[in-house]
């Protein structure tokens, strides 16, 4: 018996573990202290009205013979994919329901699609970029090229006509910086994708955070892209799902690599390896698209874009340089005084009591920078915001 050697390679633990074991610690230490999390992006507001009724019917009819259900279809049920091509279709993007398939959210199915591809394979990542990008392809030993995200390129790099690659990851809005792609950038991306016959692999999961209605939500609004791209979105982060888990995979028909659909390899894949994602939670997540839904929703996200607004109000007046927060829920700042990411977590953790996520953790290029998010309550961010101020002008 031979263990995956790969596993070796990678860092002892996940990121998000090491952050909160480290504050753990830190709190065993110091009871006193009130620490505010603005690290892991975790949601804090409930699940919308709209929502909890629709889990409570649907549990109410898993009580009830007639309207009981065992296994569904493992790539979802109509009912939710539907809703999910209605709302693709206001970005003029047309799925047919068979290209969306239901999974429990954008980081499992970012992992599980690797499946489909040759260990062989050159994978060419952002850098800095969300860590499960990084790790799942260093656990199949996969060789791995990194694409430079600095301040230089406003953190959206480009392609690099001299760099080969055959699977390509983006994330627009970026975590864990922020920024976002425009059209001419995706389209540059998928250009590059459609030369090398490489398949791009958009994580999507920010998307409802675009505010600018000039910004691209999907990959799909790049003519061409459905032949080169496989689109990932989750309802933690628009509907504050982190805990329910749902989310879905798109892999449209029209995405052919050497010959074999991709849709038709994920079903396989799906079919044998998953079983779907509970009849309840599909049915809560189908209630996100209802009239009530979506305005129960965007108010959650627009209560996460003002606490976005009073933290980089409070580093415009530091005149600390960051960017995300308009179309994101991450503000990716400068560690102030050249401060390294890590040494600026402990700094502010012990001085200020508040946590955020050292930039390096996302990869080199993340060294120097550090990740706060949005996604905490009004009352904590603004005294999280006030700590922050008072600590870092002195
Ligand atoms: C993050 O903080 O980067 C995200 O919450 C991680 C995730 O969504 O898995």
């Amino acid at each position: 018996m031979k263990i995956n050697q790969h596993y070796l390679e990678l860092e002892k633990s996940y990121l998000f573990t090491m952050i909160s074991k480290k504050v753990a610690q830190f709190q065993q230490q110091h009871p006193e202290v009130d620490i505010i999390r603005l690290g892991i992006g975790d949601v804090t507001l409930p699940l919308c009205p709209a929502v909890v009724e629709a889990l409570e019917n649907a549990s109410a009819e898993m009580g009830v013979k007639e309207t009981f259900h065992g296994y569904g279809p493992e790539q979802g049920y109509d009912f939710l994919k539907e809703k999910i091509a209605g709302y693709y279709a206001e970005k003029s993007v047309s799925l047919a329901p068979d290209e969306i398939f239901i999974s429990d959210g954008a980081k499992s199915d970012l992992g599980n699609i690797l499946d489909l591809f040759d260990a062989d394979n050159t994978v060419l990542i952002p850098d800095p970029v969300y860590p499960v990008y990084v790790d799942t392809n260093i656990m199949a030993g996969r060789k791995v090229v990194f694409a430079n995200a600095d301040a230089s390129n406003g953190f959206l790099p480009l392609p690099d006509e001299n760099t080969d690659a055959d699977i390509i990851y983006i994330c627009s809005p970026n975590n864990p910086t922020g920024a976002v792609y425009d059209h001419a950038g995706l389209k540059a991306w998928v250009d590059y994708a459609k030369k090398r016959d490489a398949v791009i692999l958009f994580d999507a999961a920010y998307e409802s955070f675009v505010a600018d209605p000039a910004l691209p939500r999907s990959i799909y609004e790049i003519e061409g892209a459905k032949e080169v791209a496989i689109e990932f979105c989750s309802f933690s982060k628009t509907a504050g799902f982190t805990g329910t888990r749902c989310g879905y995979t798109i892999v449209p028909e029209a995405l052919v690599c050497g010959g074999v659909g991709l849709n038709g390899l994920w079903l396989r894949r799906q079919t044998t390896k998953f079983n779907g994602v509970p009849y309840i939670i599909q049915k809560g997540a189908a209630a996100v698209f209802s009239e009530e839904g979506r305005r129960q929703t965007l108010a959650n996200i627009d209560y996460y874009r003002e606490n976005a607004r009073i933290l980089a109000d409070t580093l415009d007046r530091l005149g600390i340089r960051y960017t995300g927060g308009k179309n994101s829920p991450y503000i990716w700042m400068e560690c102030p005084n050249g401060m390294k990411s890590w040494e600026f977590f402990d700094y502010l953790l012990e001085n200020a009591g508040v946590v955020g996520t050292p930039g390096a953790g996302f990869g080199t290029n993340g060294e120097g920078y550090f990740r706060l998010t949005a996604f905490n309550d009004h009352e904590n961010t603004e005294k999280a915001a006030k700590r922050i101020e008072k600590l870092l002008s002195k």
